[in-house]
């Protein structure tokens, strides 16, 4: 298994280029099930997660095809309906292929995607408002069992604005008879660029963006091309390793519109930000951190995909901070690990009390999911001496060649084979 092997302390310069954003991706990919005809998307990160749509998709019988970032897609002849417990385990996103496999065939066989690491991420509100839409749902042997033989358009509340909830039922409304007006839903930039896809793809959504979005069903959807946005998260994470680090980190390519709440938590901590024409970010920071408050939240708050690499800079501010975490009520396993590294925090709930010390000490520690894992390389970054980081799989799930773009902008930082 690959391991980072990080050596702490040097301050990063340069500039560094975002990606596309896996969250968009996804969506966007699992979008291509509603209809035959080419969809060709662009900027696509080279990611596991999107290997294993890819996968995903193939079973299903879409044609993929992989060039660097493009992803073309023909879904003429899907005739499965069934996503498998071996893709779904690897990859919760794939319950995306329900709404669409539902409403294009009739009928879709998911597996139930279960817990994981930082929660017990239920998918009930996907199922209720495809119920509320006609459908007939079975959970049994662990597959979500759902027929329709055409869906309905309806008017769906949601309890709370889940993500791919509310993809999973935009998309299942694109070939339901009638209009489906969703409410209370997420308003994430992810959600905004499906939909501009799907709406190149013909069919007819308003309200993207906001917490109701109103879906007129159509036929059939036919063939569109696709850039997909820049990925926020990555380009959230390198800001914060120009912080954490004191350096001078120019990111580009990235929309800073997405990243309001973060750039203003940034700034609170003393970090100074000159925003580049809308398209890219300076970052740089001369004074020692400052403590700060932060409370994740859905779009357009804290993201809680950035809650971990928050967490890292908060352990070497000056004073006492308070992350407070109310999406993923297990997300804080990679505090055991930050202690590790001799950072003071203390868990109460979902609170945790993070009091700054002045230096980290390089440690090994163990990623135990995606973002926490980018949490720990950014410790690494300002600790003291070395710091080797396990279990990158989790890591390569979503972020793209990061130790090449962070050795770019000057880190001493390392793939290598961890020796057993
Ligand atoms: C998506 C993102 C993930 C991000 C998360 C929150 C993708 C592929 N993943 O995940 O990176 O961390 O949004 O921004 O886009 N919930 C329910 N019932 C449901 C669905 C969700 O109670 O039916 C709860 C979850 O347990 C969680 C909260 O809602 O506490 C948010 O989950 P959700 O927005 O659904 O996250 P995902 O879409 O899985």
């Amino acid at each position: 298994m690959d391991q980072i092997r990080i050596i702490g302390g040097t301050p990063l310069h340069g500039v560094v280029e975002v990606g596309g954003a896996k969250n968009a991706a996804l969506p966007i990919l699992a979008a291509s099930l509603l209809g035959g005809g080419e969809c060709i998307i662009d900027h696509v990160p080279q990611v596991q997660d999107l290997v294993t749509m890819g996968k995903l998709l193939a079973l299903l019988g879409v044609e993929v095809q992989t060039e660097g970032g493009r992803v073309m897609l023909e879904a003429s002849n899907v005739q499965s309906i069934e996503a498998p417990y071996d893709l779904v385990k690897t990859m919760r996103a794939s319950i995306l292929a329900l709404g669409p496999l539902l409403t294009r065939l009739g009928e879709a066989k998911v597996s139930l995607p279960g817990g994981c690491a930082i929660g017990t991420r239920p998918v009930t509100l996907h199922l209720k408002g495809l119920t509320m839409m006609g459908a007939e749902i079975h959970v049994e042997h662990g597959y979500i069992h759902a027929k329709a033989s055409r869906l309905k358009g309806a008017r769906i509340d949601l309890d709370f604005p889940t993500v791919t909830g509310t993809e999973n039922l935009i998309m299942a409304a694109c070939l339901a008879d009638g209009t489906t007006s969703l409410h209370h839903v997420a308003r994430e930039p992810e959600i905004m660029d499906l939909c501009a896809f799907l709406t190149k793809r013909g069919a007819k959504i308003v309200g993207a963006g906001t917490d109701t979005i109103t879906i007129e069903g159509v036929r059939e959807l036919h063939g569109a091309s696709h850039r997909v946005m820049p990925d926020r998260v990555e380009a959230g994470t390198f800001v914060m390793a120009g912080a954490i680090t004191g350096g001078d980190v120019t990111v580009k390519g990235c929309v800073t519109d997405h990243l309001g709440t973060m750039f203003t938590k940034i700034q609170e901590m003393g970090v100074e930000l000159t925003e580049e024409d809308g398209e890219g970010v300076r970052v740089r920071r001369s004074t020692p951190l400052k403590a700060v408050e932060v409370k994740t939240l859905p779009y357009p708050g804290f993201p809680t995909d950035l809650q971990a690499q928050m967490m890292a800079l908060m352990a070497v501010a000056e004073g006492t901070s308070v992350m407070t975490e109310t999406i993923f009520e297990g997300r804080f396993l990679h505090v055991p690990e930050l202690h590790r590294m001799g950072a003071l925090i203390d868990v109460d709930g979902p609170h945790a009390v993070v009091k700054g010390v002045p230096r980290l000490a390089g440690a090994p520690v163990m990623a135990s999911d995606l973002r926490a894992s980018a949490g720990l390389v950014l410790a690494g970054l300002a600790a003291e001496g070395e710091t080797i980081v396990s279990r990158v799989y989790h890591l390569d799930r979503g972020y793209e060649r990061l130790e090449e773009k962070l050795q770019a902008l000057g880190a001493q930082v390392q793939r290598v084979r961890e020796v057993i």
